[in-house]
């Protein structure tokens, strides 16, 4: 009746979230159970009225509940899902075995939040959960003080569009980027920052996350040791676009722990910064100083780092910093294979780890405004 698809050990040691699959089908459920795995930990269940009492327990972050699962009709299931502190903000994805059509006025009447007529494809099953678990996160948003909250929903909105029009192979200008990011550069000024991070932190689309998270950081950072603009927006609008190669990489690479990369694997990763560069420096009036941050901020000062190899002073300063708040976040961040470290454990990567490898007077800056800040 139960079926958990990763070890307690396995579950322990991934940052994945969990994900309610409820159908009566048992290949139905294997099948989507082994598409997921990669990315989310999955429970499954033979019918809706059993998973409610062990999902209670330990809510998932979204449910997909397939009709023939259902006792009582689909609205009935829904609005008793709904009535339960556990489950009202639990979005499920309506799932059921008819044309398109007939399954997405079923979701609507039902009062799902999503719907998938099978069969489905993988990329369909994926984004939709996906799409929801972050509108769930979008939804909290609301409630923040209006600083933080107009900073997440701009630059959120700006990064939508830019995955948008990249797929499309089009420019974006710099000037919507950076308005943008006019918020965000009033909200960590304002100290407003915290709301920020943990807004973003269980985003689930790692891209947009990882990107609000080190542009907010290296705003904090610039701030803290005294930048004035227009470097403060550069940091800001750098932040956010330093990684925008990784868009076009393959998920099943930026899914993959990076010490099980093949040396092929290695390269596509790596291509995400001439990627990124190729795509920024066909923008009207991106400043050269942002393309530098693009350029370098996986450049090491002893010459380890890529694409270029760069060693100590041919580094820019404020790719220097964008590498120690890039490096920091990337390990505090949880990924689906593995779970975060704490400021402290990501700290001590950076100063033990990669002693010779980060300015260690700068990162010595950074740790000091992390301990001011309480983090
Ligand atoms: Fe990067
Ligand atoms: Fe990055």
């Amino acid at each position: 009746m139960l079926q958990q698809h990763l070890s307690a050990e396995e579950t322990a040691a991934s940052g994945k979230v969990l994900v309610a699959v409820i159908d009566a089908s048992a290949s139905h459920r294997r099948q989507v159970a082994q598409a997921l795995t990669p990315i989310y930990r999955t429970i499954t269940f033979d019918n809706a009225d059993a998973a409610i009492a062990p999902l209670r327990e330990a809510p998932p972050r979204a449910m997909l509940v397939d009709r023939s699962a259902l006792r009582l009709d689909a609205y009935q299931f829904i609005k008793m899902l709904r009535r339960q502190r556990s489950f009202a903000e639990v979005p499920v994805i309506f799932t059921d075995n008819a044309d398109e059509g007939s399954v997405q006025s079923a979701a609507r009447e039902c009062g799902a939040d999503a719907y998938l007529a099978k069969p489905y494809r993988r990329s369909s099953l994926i984004r939709v959960i996906s799409r929801q678990i972050s509108k769930s996160v979008e939804r909290k948003w609301e409630t923040l003080p209006s600083l933080p909250r107009n900073a997440l929903v701009s630059t959120l909105d700006v990064f939508t569009r830019i995955s948008d029009v990249m797929e499309k192979g089009e420019p974006i200008a710099y000037a919507t980027v950076l308005t943008a990011c006019g918020p965000l550069v009033e909200a960590v000024g304002m100290r407003e920052y915290k709301d920020i991070l943990k807004g973003v932190r269980d985003h689930d689309n790692y891209s947009y996350a990882h990107s609000v998270g080190t542009a907010t950081l290296l705003l904090l950072f610039g701030y803290t040791i005294g930048l004035k603009e227009p470097d403060l927006s550069l940091l800001a609008t750098g932040g956010l676009l330093h990684d925008v190669g990784k868009l076009s990489i393959p998920p099943e690479v930026l899914d993959k722990p990076p010490a099980s990369f093949t040396a092929e694997e290695h390269k596509v990763m790596q291509s995400h910064v001439p990627l990124t560069l190729q795509y920024l420096e066909r923008c009207p009036d991106i400043p050269k100083k942002l393309l530098a941050i693009a350029a370098e901020h996986h450049e090491r000062l002893d010459g380890s780092g890529y694409p270029l190899g760069l060693k100590g002073g041919a580094l820019n300063e404020l790719a220097r910093m964008a590498s120690i708040v890039d490096v920091f976040c990337e390990l505090s961040e949880k990924r689906t294979y593995r779970p975060p470290l704490d400021a402290e454990q990501a700290l001590r990567v950076m100063t033990v780890d990669m002693a010779a490898k980060l300015d260690q007077k700068m990162l010595g800056l950074f740790r000091e405004m992390l301990l001011d800040a309480g983090n």
